[in-house]
């Protein structure tokens, strides 16, 4: 992530004091929680927002005229403008509320895909997670596209050259990960959309690992899609988001279907709703989207260039101490990394050193992070990652490396 140097420093402590979760004993020792990549901790203002609504606000929303359901809606929309804000998107009508970036994912594969036709090619990269492989690999299933995969070098950077040259006059969708959750690299996002856009090919992102960390602009990055999660930036499970370009939602069909997506239903058809709700079917999760407005007010409030500062200063440190260990290997080397670090033990399997490491209180994860394709790319069965968040400190690192000495000693 590249630093911003004019951000003030983050008061890690006090930052600390809300997040009840962290100060605790696991097996005997402070836990130490290296495993933000799949899922952060949530502070007590996104608690507390999720309670207060529950506890005095609660109805369905859009469907009532009583008090209730009024300051349901109220409180839903304004969670959608504050995400709005939060992405710079140009309309609240841009913002679709979805159980997470896997959603965001399937609802753009099922809606958009349906413009593909037998021959088609849709342009992903040899680093993407499963949940942006699978819902691409199924369309081709189902319309006869082609999913074209650019390959990435030993540093785990995208090769740029390859990805251009894969770009051309049957490409329909370029779907790419805005930072990689196996290996930490960055993407260059802007080159790669400019490229696309310019042959006139609409873009996706997954954000899920890259928006907990930095100032994410859709209208700066100029992309058509942008796929988040709540859970990864200290909202709730099961709330996510898909940016979507108006221009470009404006045409394409629903996703799921039933209440909420609709105007009008008989038995002779149905028109839909308007942008968003068009592709809001059912009861939506409120309390989530909430939560995640209240999650995107905290990170705002310590400043996403201060968040960046903090957590480039971790990766280094701890990439530094990883480093001196004999026999540790770090896969993923790109020139632009987030913070986390994928390694391997020679002589260790990264779920014994998984195992190993929470005896001693600290968490990471172990395997291979829903990322196949990356594994397969490096020879590996999995690897041991640590993942960095703001409220994570040098302490936590050191507690890991003592707990990879002893695995060390346990297997030497
Ligand atoms: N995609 C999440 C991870 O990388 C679950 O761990």
């Amino acid at each position: 992530m590249s630093l911003v140097t004019a951000s003030p420093p983050l008061d890690v402590e006090a930052v600390r004091g809300d997040f009840p979760i962290l100060a605790q004993q696991v097996n005997g020792h402070p836990l130490a929680y290296l495993d933000n990549a799949a899922s952060s901790q949530r502070p007590l203002q996104v608690l507390e927002a999720m309670q207060n609504y529950y506890t005095h606000d609660h109805a369905n929303v859009h469907r009532g005229v009583h008090s209730l359901s009024h300051r349901a809606t109220d409180h839903y929309e304004a969670a959608r403008e504050t995400v709005r804000a939060f992405v710079n998107a140009a309309s609240v009508r841009e913002i679709i509320f979805t159980r997470g970036t896997t959603e965001a994912i399937n609802l753009v594969a099922f809606s958009f895909g349906q413009r593909l036709q037998a021959g088609d090619e849709i342009l992903i990269t040899a680093m993407e997670h499963h949940s942006n492989i699978v819902p691409w690999q199924l369309l081709c299933e189902r319309s006869g596209a082609v999913l074209r995969v650019a390959p990435i070098n030993d540093a785990g950077e995208l090769v740029l050259a390859e990805f251009m040259a894969l770009l051309g006059p049957r490409t329909k969708l370029v779907a790419v990960t805005h930072v990689s959750n196996a290996l930490g690299t960055v993407n260059p996002v802007k080159v790669l959309i400019a490229a696309a856009r310019s042959r006139g090919i609409p873009v996706l992102l997954d954000g899920a690992q890259a928006i907990p960390h930095q100032a994410v602009d859709v209208r700066d990055l100029d992309c058509d899609f942008y796929a988040f999660s709540g859970h990864k930036m200290c909202g709730p499970t099961g709330i996510g988001v898909l940016y979507g370009r108006e221009a470009m939602l404006q045409d394409l069909p629903p996703f799921q279907s039933g209440g909420d997506m609709i105007l009008t239903v008989s038995f002779k058809g149905t028109t839909y709703n308007e942008l968003p709700y068009r592709f809001e079917a059912g009861t939506p999760h409120i309390a989530g989207a909430i939560g995640l407005a209240a999650a995107m007010n905290y990170l705002t409030r310590l400043g996403l260039p201060s968040i960046a500062a903090w957590e480039a200063g971790l990766l280094s440190y701890a990439t530094g101490l990883l480093l001196q260990l004999p026999g540790l290997s770090i896969v993923g080397t790109a020139r632009d990394k987030a913070s986390l670090v994928s390694f391997n033990i020679a002589g260790i399997h990264p779920h014994d050193l998984g195992t190993i490491l929470d005896q001693r209180g600290v968490a990471i994860r172990a395997g291979h992070h829903c990322a196949m394709p990356v594994m397969e790319r490096f020879g590996l069965a999995g690897t041991a990652r640590a993942s960095f968040a703001f409220y994570n400190t040098r302490g936590e690192i050191d507690q890991l490396l003592d707990a990879l000495r002893l695995a060390q000693r346990m297997f030497a």
